[in-house]
């Protein structure tokens, strides 16, 4: 009998699959006269297509088929998911000869190996005309749009009179802070394998948006979404890179209906940079003015961020920034950039990475203006009212989060002056400080429990396994409620055979598949109990459900629940089968809710050549309570670990000459690696937030990043007295 499994140190319930490769993930279908395909990229800024000579390369043996915009299936429109659509954006290759931006897919060889194809790459010959672009913020030829004129759902934050309020501070700071384009780098590549079974489409695809690709495929093709079948229950990382319809689907969905066989499309590592969204550039003017106490009266946050041509992807970093402090005068506005590469987006915490690289670094600069401890001044602008709204915020523990990891770290130890801690060998130490936040999103679900008279269970529910441990979690609300072992339990995710399979995102995984299963588990549980006879709620042991199931002539129960949020009615639950986003937050009718965190970071940095090393990291989280002890914290370190890529080293190069971006594979876009991370200490306040849902769980994978970058600039400031208000810090920036 088990009594407990939430919030234990489980081991991964997939670990095991994984290490030994029975875990499939897209590109490992390997199916009988399985062809293989791989994409043709444009290699110019912007222009279109004067001529695309293929015939050398269908003259090769083992080439099948060249796709084209000349000869490929025309497709319907899809719509950019901001726009109420499936897409990650709006624009399909391989439509018609223009080309927008560089590293566009403009061919599709289709091959009967994947050596066949990659040898004709290399002589498909095309004759462009090229036309001018613009790939930077500033540069000419780029067209900018106020994002709340333009996008309703989109306003600025306001509260109060923040202009009026500055005249009046006695501190103030007024810095602009940039971050460039990133790009997610998940170690499995986007990656298809279509087939089609008559009129049937079943697609095998690392997705964390199944349901989103099946409604959006049947669209762009003219087929009914009952006809199409989506599974991805691995993603090997996914991080905002594939949670909508990205083009490369539909191109092996069309290439194996045009060559009568499956397809297998993995879009090598150097045209993943363009394939698909990325993290846009930004830059963010602060202005911040405070009393003579370190309170802030005032703040205003201006964004500048890019988007494509085509699409306007919205930039909602002050969504957060404005309710991080009770700051009671704070405006927003942002303008949006229009530039030539695909459409930008979702990234890990897509906007509030960068908006807080801005907030934290001017609260840092306010700390030490005033001159007052930056972790003091956090607390003492703290609020339980949201300043937006004025609504109650949810369970809110920023300042234990602040407070405990000041204890963990030792942070009464640090001496205030910049360059005034070293080692004995002369190396420059700074300790740094910065907190974030992340809203608390959930998504419609719905759960279907069985306990089969076998003795196992099977679990169906919306989610997707990208590695952050959405499975084990499930599955320990499940095994805890019937009071199992997690190795007998079944969970069926990521396949549109079990709808809504709702968009993995926005760090809502968890918190929003494990309610209805909770309830449906409960729902088997009180089935049971009443089927042995048993007045409490207690359960019989076990290893006997299987005998009492057969006694009783049942060959299951089941237990059925659904799950939204609060304020959504049960509408959303159809929008969500239709593969569309229904989701809610952080505003819920009677409260505000968001994740919380704060960074410690210790860096050490040489005083001739100043290379920045960063030696520890103590982070704290209130995230509600933790389910899955193991897999939050791994996805913690995470977190810190893309924090440091961010702020030391991550950067998509542009050059206005080229268009595009040019440091496209791994070598040159630089990821730390274990070297370069110091020690990870991670703790978690683990109080359940019980107004959201049954468990209290809120999200995790994006509030870990949040801050993290910040943290070390401002560890950095601290050791050189160099502040660095444009990321990555570079050695450079600190001679
Ligand atoms: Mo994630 S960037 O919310 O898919």
């Amino acid at each position: 009998m088990i009594e407990k499994s939430i919030g234990t140190d489980a081991q991964r319930v997939d670990g095991a699959d994984k290490v030994k490769g029975k875990a499939l993930y897209g590109a490992d279908r390997i199916l009988p006269r399985m062809a293989y395909a791989l994409p043709v990229a444009a290699t110019i800024g912007k222009g279109r297509i004067r001529r695309i000579d293929t015939s050398e390369a269908e003259a090769m043996s083992d080439v099948v088929v060249v796709l084209t915009h000349l000869n490929t299936d025309r497709l319907k429109p899809l719509q950019f998911v901001f726009a109420g659509g499936h897409g990650i954006q709006s624009f399909q290759p391989l439509q018609s000869d223009i080309v927008l931006y560089r590293g566009q897919a403009i061919a599709l060889i289709v091959a009967n190996t994947l050596e066949a194809a990659q040898a004709a790459r290399s002589v498909i010959r095309v004759d462009y005309e090229t036309a001018s672009f613009a790939v930077e913020l500033d540069s000419t030829g780029s067209e900018t749009v106020n994002q709340s004129a333009a996008l309703h759902h989109f306003p600025d934050f306001v509260a109060g009179d923040a202009e009026r309020a500055l005249t009046t501070a006695a501190i103030t700071m007024d810095e602009t802070y940039t971050t460039p384009a990133q790009h997610q780098n998940p170690i499995e590549l986007l990656a298809t394998v279509a087939e089609w079974v008559g009129d049937r489409l079943i697609v095998h695809e690392s997705t964390q948006a199944s349901q989103g690709l099946c409604g959006g495929l049947a669209l762009q093709l003219g087929i009914d979404a009952a006809n199409v079948r989506v599974m991805s229950p691995y993603v090997g990382g996914g991080f905002g890179q594939k949670n909508s319809i990205a083009p490369h689907t539909v191109l092996a969905a069309v290439a194996a209906r045009r060559v009568g066989r499956p397809v297998k499309l993995v879009v090598p590592r150097d045209q993943v940079f363009h394939a698909t969204s990325f993290r846009a550039a930004a830059k963010h003017r602060m202005r911040v003015g405070a009393d003579s106490t370190g309170k802030i009266i005032a703040a205003i946050h201006e964004i500048r961020a890019q988007t494509s041509r085509f699409d306007l992807m919205p930039f909602t970093g002050a969504e957060t920034t404005s309710r991080m402090y009770g700051i009671p005068n704070f405006r927003s506005a942002v303008t949006l950039v229009k530039l030539d590469t695909q459409t930008p987006g979702f990234m890990r915490a897509p906007f509030e990475m960068s908006a807080f690289f801005a907030l934290e670094g001017a609260i840092d600069e306010l700390a030490y203006k005033l001159p007052h401890d930056p972790v003091e001044v956090r607390i003492a602008n703290d609020t339980h009212t949201d300043p937006i709204t004025g609504k109650p915020y949810t369970v809110r523990r920023l300042t234990d989060c602040l407070r405990r990891g000041a204890k963990q770290f030792g942070w009464e130890r640090r001496s205030a002056q910049p360059r005034s801690m070293r080692d004995e060998d002369g190396t420059l130490v700074g300790w740094g400080v910065a907190a974030g936040a992340y809203p608390v999103i959930t998504a419609p679900t719905r759960s279907t429990v069985r306990l089969s008279a076998d003795g196992t269970v099977d679990v169906w529910v919306g989610g997707h396994e990208m590695g952050q441990g959405i499975r084990t979690a499930i599955t320990l609300v499940a095994a805890e409620e019937l009071g199992i072992e997690p190795q007998k339990i079944r969970l069926t995710i990521g396949d549109t055979i079990a709808p809504p399979q709702h968009v993995t995102a926005g760090s809502w995984g968890t918190a929003s598949a494990t309610p209805p299963v909770l309830e449906a588990a409960r729902n088997v549980r009180a089935q049971l109990i009443k089927l042995a006879g048993f007045k409490a709620d207690s359960l019989p042991d076990s290893a006997q459900y299987g005998e009492l199931l057969k006694r009783n002539g049942v060959s299951h129960l089941d237990g059925h629940a659904q799950w939204f949020a609060p304020g959504q009615n049960a509408n959303v639950i159809a929008r969500a089968d239709q593969g569309l986003v229904a989701i809610r937050g952080p505003d819920f009718p009677d409260f505000v809710a968001f994740s919380y965190i704060a960074h410690f970071v210790e860096v050490r940095v040489n005083p001739r050549i100043p290379r920045v090393r960063v030696a520890r990291i103590v982070s704290v989280v209130d995230c509600g309570r933790v389910i899955s002890k193991r897999t939050a914290r791994s996805q913690v370190y995470g977190g810190l670990v893309w924090g440091v890529g961010a702020a030391l080293s991550e950067e998509s190069e542009v050059d206005p000459r080229f268009g595009g971006f040019l440091n496209s594979n791994i070598a040159e876009y630089q990821i730390p690696v274990n070297a370069d991370m110091g020690s990870c200490e991670v703790d978690f306040i683990d109080e359940p937030d019980l107004k959201l849902n049954s468990l209290g769980a809120k999200g995790l994978g994006e509030v870990a990043t949040v801050g993290a970058a910040a943290a070390v600039a401002n560890a950095v400031f601290h050791a050189t007295g160099k502040r660095v208000r444009d990321l990555p810090i570079r050695v450079e920036d600190l001679m």
